[in-house]
C-alpha cells in the first residue's frame, strides 16, 4: 500500500522500512526511535538488507568485475559485505585501500583509483598486485620509476580517458569534459598516447579503458553518449573490458525518478551493441548501491518560530554529518520516526548546530504541525557521500553507523567521543 500523498514517499526509504500501525518507521524490523533511544543521535542507520539486494542487482546486472565505489561509504562493515556479496571494490586512496585490506578485502578484487596518486599508494598497489585505473603521464613516469628501482610483474591497468561528454549533474560532479583534472583528453589524444606507453612499458600491462564522466546522473542517454563516443577508441585498443565508472542517480525527494541499476546496465550494454563494440561492459557505482540503503536520525533540540518569516526546527548534527545541501544545493525529505504517514503542513528549515547560517540540512521541509524538541527527525537517503564526507567542524563527534537487519542492530562504527578530538593532538 502506497503512503498518503502529504507522507514521505515509500521509494525514498530503506527496502525493508515498515511503518507500523502506531505510526512508527522501523527498518531492518528494528523501531527507529528505539534505535536512537539506544545509540544516540545523530545516527546514521544502514538497511544490511537493502545494501545486499543492490550489490546482489549490480552483480546479476555486470556480472563478475563490476566494483562498488568505496568512496560513497566505507567501513570494515561495509567492506566485508562488498566482499561477501562478491563484487570489487573501487578504492579512490591509499586511506580506502587500508580500510579494505584491513577488512580482509581480496587485493585482486580491488581496483585503485586517483588523479594525483602518490608514490607511496602506487608501490602498495605493485607489493599487491592491485588494478591501477592510471590517471596522467606523471602517474605512469612514477610506475615506470617504481619498475626500474624494483622490477616486478607488471601491473594489471585501465587507462582513464576523458570522453568530452558532459553529463547532465552538478557541475562539481562532472568528470567527463575535456576541462578536467581527471583522466586522458580522448580528443586531443592523450587517451591514444597514454595507451601507447603502457603498451611500450615493462611496468604495466594494459587491461582495459575506463571513463567516468559524472555523479547523480538520472540521464541514461548521457552514458550511452560516452561507449558511443568511446567506442572507436576501444575497439581500436584491442581491450577486453570498457569500465563506465559510476554515477547512475537516486531520487532524494518526491517526484524525483532514477533508472534501476539493471536499467543502466541493459542501456550501457545496447549502446555498446550499437556501436559494435563486443568488449565487457562493467561499472563502479557507490550511490546507487547505498544512498537509499542509509538514514539519518537527529534529535530535534530547538524550534523557532519567527512569526510571518519562517520557522527554524534544528536538530543535534548538520553540515558535519550532512555537507551535500551545502556544497551542491542538495534537497532532501524529513520526517518524524514516530508519525511517519502524518500530514506535514509545517514548513521550516532543518538546521544543524554548527556556527554557521549557511548550516542547512533541508531548506523548505514538510513536518508534522506538532513537531517538538525531543522528536527524532529522520532524513532518508543519506547512506551515500554522508558518514564518507563528515568532519569534526566546530569539534562535532561524528555519528555512529548502525547496521539493522533480522530485527537486530550492530554498531559498524562506533560514534566519536570527545576524547577521539583530542586525539592527535601533540
Ligand atoms: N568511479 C569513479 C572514478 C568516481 O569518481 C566515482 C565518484 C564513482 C565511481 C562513484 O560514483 P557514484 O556511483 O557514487 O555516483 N560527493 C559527491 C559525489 C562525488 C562522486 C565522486 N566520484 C556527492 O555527494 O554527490
Amino acid at each position: 500500500m502506497g503512503a498518503p500523498a502529504s507522507a514521505v514517499g515509500r521509494e525514498l526509504l530503506p527496502d525493508t522500512a515498515v511503518v507500523g500501525g502506531d505510526g512508527r518507521l522501523a527498518v531492518g524490523g528494528v523501531d527507529l526511535c528505539e534505535l536512537a533511544a539506544e545509540w544516540g543521535t545523530p545516527l546514521f542507520v544502514y538497511d544490511e538488507a537493502h545494501l545486499r539486494a543492490r550489490c546482489r542487482e549490480a552483480l546479476a546486472a555486470f556480472g563478475p568485475g563490476v566494483a562498488y565505489a568505496g568512496k560513497a561509504f566505507l567501513c570494515l562493515a561495509m567492506a566485508r559485505l562488498v566482499a561477501e556479496e562478491g563484487l570489487g571494490l573501487d578504492v579512490a586512496t591509499g586511506g580506502e585501500l587500508h580500510c579494505a585490506l584491513a577488512a580482509g578485502f581480496p587485493p585482486e578484487r580491488l581496483v585503485l583509483h586517483g588523479n594525483n596518486k602518490s608514490l607511496a599508494e602506487l608501490g602498495r598497489a605493485r607489493e599487491l598486485g592491485i588494478r591501477v585505473v592510471v590517471d596522467s603521464f606523471d602517474e605512469l613516469d612514477r610506475l615506470d620509476r617504481l619498475h626500474a628501482d624494483d622490477p616486478g610483474p607488471p601491473l594489471p591497468v585501465a587507462v582513464r580517458v576523458t570522453p568530452g561528454v558532459e553529463a547532465h549533474t552538478h557541475a562539481y560532479v562532472q568528470t567527463g569534459q575535456v576541462d578536467s583534472k581527471f583522466g586522458f583528453g580522448l580528443a586531443g589524444g592523450a587517451a591514444a598516447e597514454a595507451v601507447a606507453r603502457v603498451r611500450a612499458s615493462p611496468a604495466m600491462h594494459l587491461a582495459g579503458l575506463h571513463a567516468h564522466i559524472g555523479s547523480q546522473v538520472f540521464v541514461v542517454g548521457s552514458f550511452e553518449k560516452a561507449i558511443a563516443v568511446l567506442a572507436p577508441f576501444t575497439a581500436e585498443a584491442g581491450v577486453e573490458e570498457l569500465c563506465i565508472g559510476g554515477g547512475l542517480g537516486v531520487p532524494y525527494v518526491a517526484g524525483e525518478e532514477a533508472p534501476t541499476i539493471g536499467a543502466w546496465a541493459a542501456g550501457l550494454r545496447a549502446a555498446a551493441q550499437a556501436a559494435g563494440l563486443a568488449v565487457r561492459i562493467t561499472a563502479e557505482p557507490g550511490r546507487a548501491i547505498a544512498a537509499a540503503a542509509g538514514v539519518t536520525l537527529y534529535t530535534v533540540g530547538t524550534v523557532k518560530r519567527i512569526p510571518e518569516v519562517r520557522t527554524y526546527v534544528a536538530v543535534d548534527g548538520g553540515m558535519s554529518d550532512n555537507p551535500r545541501p551545502v556544497l551542491y544545493g542538495s534537497g532532501y525529505e524529513a520526517f518524524l520516526a514516530r508519525s511517519v504517514d502524518a500530514p506535514r503542513p509545517l514548513v521550516a528549515h532543518v538546521v544543524g548546530k554548527h556556527c554557521e547560517s549557511g548550516d542547512v540540512v533541508v531548506r523548505g521541509a514538510r513536518l508534522p504541525a506538532d513537531t517538538a524538541v525531543g522528536d527524532v527527525l529522520c532524513t532518508p537517503v543519506t547512506g551515500a557521500y554522508g558518514h564518507a564526507m563528515a568532519s569534526n567542524y566546530n569539534k562535532v563527534p561524528r555519528p555512529a553507523v548502525v547496521f539493522v537487519a533480522d530485527g537486530s542492530a550492530r554498531v559498524a562504527v562506533r560514534r566519536e567521543s570527545l576524547e577521539d578530538l583530542l586525539r592527535l593532538d601533540a
